[in-house]
């Protein structure tokens, strides 16, 4: 066990970019009107932050964003700009009417980015990166600097970079793993070097941005709060760019089961991460899969015999959350080939028509057969079997 674990949970701040890298993926893009929804969606999970968008990237992103920045309490909004004064002030434009607005500026930093994207030298990328962090902090107080493709920079510049913009007035510096190509203990050293190496770290929350193209982004975003991160960004059902973002649901309620280990914890009302997971489905038409954790339709359903049999026993047999806990109304004992008589009587009990004894084994017999030719048995077939029985009496 952590140390951490023993004393009171550190807080990690939920930077929720659904409405911003999520819907700038192909297949996830929202109307004002949709977007509103979601915001207030975000608001009722009790998200920190929520990036609401990239204003300057379009008329309609700009006016999302002012829409939304007018319309939540109680949560930070944020806009997203690149490292120059027109995208910041546009920012700015969206934004000011918030409650508790945030300008994310981001700038490039690895040596990739730098030779063939930006054409720019180390020390311009520095220069900007302070231009653009003080241009932003003198309209808002509360700013996020990236310095984008971090995971991939060389760590004395990436180090180099993250100083210069906290001595400018960042007061939170974001490691985006921008293209999903670290690992966990990758990540995690980055972030210890950073917290090692940068003398004024200490002035600013340490963030975190997984992409998930290797499928790492939410191991690589506990680990970097194993690390010293104090925020983590993600993304309800992780959509986002490519394989997406850290799953939100899923690194909140891994931070939640295993505070044991990490110490840490989110403010995030659980029980709203499967209504909110449905709300985005059904806003973008993007289903998740049936297995997905936390929010997949089998994330709490058993259809084998023994497992079956453990969960009527006691559910932490084979359940290391509670359904209910994350918004879903009861674990789901699906019927099929692979049950066995106690989830069988258990149901039948359920649809009001005990059984046992001979009763039992008869019906269990029939329903055996049935359930080799069908994927899954419903209630009205067990209704049919059992009926099936007593007519034969
Ligand atoms: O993935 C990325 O690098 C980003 C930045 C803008 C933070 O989304
Ligand atoms: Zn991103």
């Amino acid at each position: 066990m952590n140390a951490e674990a023993m004393s009171e949970p550190r807080q990690i701040t939920i930077f929720d970019t659904t409405l911003r890298d999520g819907e700038q993926s192909p297949g996830c893009s929202m109307n004002l009107s949709e977007k509103l929804e979601m915001a207030q969606a975000l608001v009722e999970l009790r998200v920190d932050v929520m990036e609401a968008g990239f204003p300057i990237a379009s008329p309609g992103d700009f006016e999302a964003v002012k829409a939304i920045a007018g319309a939540v309490k109680g949560v930070q909004v944020c806009g997203l700009a690149r490292c120059n004064d027109k995208d910041i002030d546009r920012a700015w434009e969206a934004l000011k009417e918030a409650e508790r607005p945030r300008i994310h500026v981001f700038l490039a930093t690895s040596a990739i980015h730098r030779e063939f994207k930006l054409k720019m030298g180390k020390e311009e990328i520095v220069r900007r990166a302070i231009e653009g962090v003080k241009r932003a902090r003198n309209l808002c107080d509360n700013i996020e600097f990236s310095p984008e493709d971090a995971a991939r920079t060389e760590i004395d510049f990436l180090c180099e970079v993250v100083e210069a913009a906290i001595d400018a007035g960042a007061t939170t510096v974001n490691i985006p793993d921008t293209v999903g190509y670290a690992t966990p203990v990758h990540m995690g050293g980055v972030i210890k070097s950073l917290v090692d190496r940068v003398p004024c770290i200490d002035k600013a929350v340490i963030s975190c941005h997984c992409h998930n193209d290797l499928g790492l982004a939410v191991a690589n975003s506990l680990a970097c709060v194993e690390n010293g991160a104090g925020q983590i960004e993600c993304t309800v059902n992780g959509i986002g760019e490519r394989a997406g973002n850290c799953s939100l649901e899923e690194v909140v309620m891994a931070l939640r089961t295993r505070g044991d280990y990490y110490g840490a914890d989110t403010g995030v009302h659980t029980q709203r991460l499967m209504p909110t997971s449905r709300l985005l489905s059904g806003i973008t038409g993007m289903t998740v899969q049936r297995n997905k954790a936390i929010v997949g339709r089998n994330a709490f359903a058993h259809e084998a015999g023994i497992h079956q049999d453990g969960m009527l026993k006691n559910p932490t047999t084979y359940e290391i959350m509670r359904p209910e806990d994350v918004g879903f109304t009861k674990t789901d004992l699906v019927l099929g080939k692979h049950s066995g008589r106690a989830a069988l009587a258990d149901r039948a009990t359920a649809l009001g028509h005990p059984l046992a004894g001979d009763e039992l084994d008869a019906v269990f017999a029939e329903f055996k057969k049935l359930a080799d030719k069908k994927k899954e048995i419903y209630d009205a077939d067990i209704l049919a079997l059992i009926e099936k029985k007593y007519a034969e009496k």
